[in-house]
């Protein structure tokens, strides 16, 4: 699958299968974060890969209203920054703008991994 092809046909699915979490999945997921671009190669970005069974019951109290569907996500991807971590440039901040990318970057790899829609998304 190509970029434009990826692009085309991510989708915020809400209905999800459960799929096997593998090491080597959250290494590619890692890398491509590790690939995007930051002010300064800063990378400001911190992800937390959840998928212990427990664990993501737990997170599951943390979601916002309306997010019921993640109860049925294999794994969830917890995404942290901090504005010491990147640059501040003529009173600008970076920090929100880089781990944005790097989540964008993440989620296309998921998608690009292996998946089309909710019943083979590995994600
Ligand atoms: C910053 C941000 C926050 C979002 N928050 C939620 C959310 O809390 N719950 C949810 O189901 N979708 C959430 N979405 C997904 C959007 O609703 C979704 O991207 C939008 O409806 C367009 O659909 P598409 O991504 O399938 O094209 C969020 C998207 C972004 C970029």
């Amino acid at each position: 699958m190509n970029v434009k092809q990826t692009i085309q046909a991510r989708r915020a699915y809400r209905s999800l299968e459960p799929v096997e979490i593998t090491q080597e999945l959250i290494r590619d997921l890692a890398e491509s974060a590790g690939l995007t671009p930051s002010c300064f190669n800063n990378q400001p970005w911190r992800f937390v890969f959840a998928h212990d069974p427990e664990v993501l019951r737990k997170l599951h109290g943390a979601m916002s209203r309306g997010n019921d569907w993640v109860q049925a996500a294999s794994m969830i991807i917890a995404v942290f920054s901090r504005e010491d971590l990147d640059c501040r440039i003529k009173g600008r901040n970076y920090y929100l703008f880089d781990t944005g990318m790097a989540t964008a970057f993440i989620i296309f790899e998921g998608h690009g991994a292996g998946t089309g829609g909710p019943s083979d998304s590995r994600i």
